[in-house]
């Protein structure tokens, strides 16, 4: 176990700074520090389901602009971005697939020694049954360099995109064609799969389905509950068995989902809002992770948000937002860590958290209360494998495009120059501090 002592009364001290103490940060001498991307939010140049459709949507989206996002305290700053249809067309993203010995050597930089990132799956087999040797080369390559710099991989086989073709014949809708995403999966770790052990094979499957096929929010813009729920149970029986061919071949990975999780509590004492915080929690997490958990190694963890409840619905406080209007009370990811914990017996591995945050004026406190948040937790017994905060560079936030800024680095996408923000210095240095 490394120690660290810093001075404040909670155990980090927003500086980083060291001095005598109460309390102490601790973490495991392996623990990973990272940060997390996705292909189409940074890599560029791709043709997908996503890629299709922004085409066909950027002009609505951006008319739309004002309607959606006029009330956030943040418009007069954001509403030329927003209000462009270039804003909607992720296009060259950020040329990640181009930069990334750059990006990774800014992750070094930053003290961070892990790094999430998906494999595009429309790279990989751009027709059905057809691979691209050059796609896998290059992921090849970029693994490599990785593990060269000391970057521990953690990797995404599914994080919302698709091959053209697969959403074509229905996507995740008909549980014939997971056989398609299992084989993809299967060629994946048989090319790549020397060079990493994580692996989350779908990221936040409630998010996917419920802005794809709920509210119609994302391709392919459906409002059916029925599909929905089969798409749920098909992302499920996907993971289950990528997970268990790989097991059944005597495989070292270690699998996950990425589960998307909030801290649901009950405002008041009332029997109602208890009750519902309880039938919230239940339907958004165990629901899901009851079909997985024991086809999972460890759990990965997106902590974003709680939802405060009174009665049946969520009042939060309000009192600190980001950019998009998100409630932000990021010291409850402690809550959240213990509940799974406890319930599920794994260990986890925080696989995205963070905020957007284009001035940089809170990211600082948001870490500071996940770091102390984390530390807690362990101290309770949660076995945590590692922080990888969302997202490494600025990127493209799926319908929102552009303009909400998630990196600890941020972006000029006419010059493509990458400047850490004085938040990512910060947290390299308490890295650093903690690392020792
Ligand atoms: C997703 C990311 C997204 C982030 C911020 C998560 O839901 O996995 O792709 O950019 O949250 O919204």
């Amino acid at each position: 176990m490394i120690m660290w002592h810093p001075g404040c009364q909670r155990g980090v001290c927003y500086d980083g700074s060291m001095t005598a103490n109460r309390s102490q940060v601790k973490f495991p001498k392996k623990f990973l520090w990272g940060a997390a991307t996705s292909a189409h939010q940074v890599e560029g140049g791709l043709h997908n389901q996503w890629t299709v459709w922004e085409l066909e949507n950027a002009k609505r989206l951006a008319i739309q602009s004002p309607y959606r996002f006029g009330k956030l305290g943040n418009w007069s700053a954001i509403s030329r971005e927003a209000k462009n249809p270039n804003n909607y067309v992720s296009g060259r993203a950020v040329d990640h697939f181009n930069r990334y010995e750059q990006d990774f050597e800014i992750a070094k930089s930053l003290n961070l020694n892990s790094l999430r990132c998906s494999i595009e799956w429309s790279r990989i087999e751009p027709k059905e049954g057809e691979w691209s040797q050059e796609a896998i080369d290059h992921y090849r390559a970029y693994f490599k360099k990785m593990k060269e710099m000391g970057l521990e991989p953690v990797v995404t086989l599914f994080h919302f995109t698709l091959p053209v073709w697969f959403a074509d014949m229905g996507g995740f809708e008909k549980t014939q064609n997971v056989r398609c995403f299992v084989r993809f999966a299967e060629k994946v770790l048989n090319e790549l799969g020397d060079s990493f052990k994580w692996v989350i094979t779908v990221n936040e499957p409630e998010v996917y389905v419920t802005e794809s096929y709920r509210h119609g929010e994302w391709p392919p813009q459906k409002n059916s509950r029925v599909a929905e729920f089969r798409v749920l149970l098909n992302l499920a029986l996907a993971h289950r068995l990528v997970v268990s061919r790989a097991r059944g071949a005597g495989s070292k990975f270690k699998f996950s989902i990425a589960k998307n999780s909030s801290y649901i509590y009950a405002g008041d004492d009332a029997w109602l809002s208890r009750f519902s915080a309880k039938l919230f929690t239940w339907r958004r997490d165990d629901w899901f992770l009851w079909f997985v958990a024991k086809h999972c190694d460890f759990i990965g963890l997106n902590y974003y948000f709680s939802d405060r409840i009174y009665g049946y619905r969520a009042h939060n406080p309000n009192y600190q937002l980001n950019d998009l209007g998100w409630d932000m009370q990021p010291a409850n990811i402690q809550f959240v860590l213990e509940r799974l914990s406890s319930r599920y017996g794994l260990p986890i591995l925080i696989t995205e958290n963070g905020l957007a945050d284009g001035t940089d004026e809170q990211r600082q406190w948001w870490i500071t209360e996940t770091i102390r948040a984390m530390s807690a937790s362990t101290r309770d017994g949660v076995k945590l494998i590692g922080y990888l905060h969302w997202s490494l560079l600025d990127n493209f936030e799926w319908d929102k495009g552009f303009w909400p800024k998630f990196g600890l680095v941020s972006v000029n996408r006419s010059t493509m120059q990458r400047t850490p923000r004085p938040s990512a210095k910060w947290l390299g240095g308490v890295i650093g501090r903690l690392s020792k």
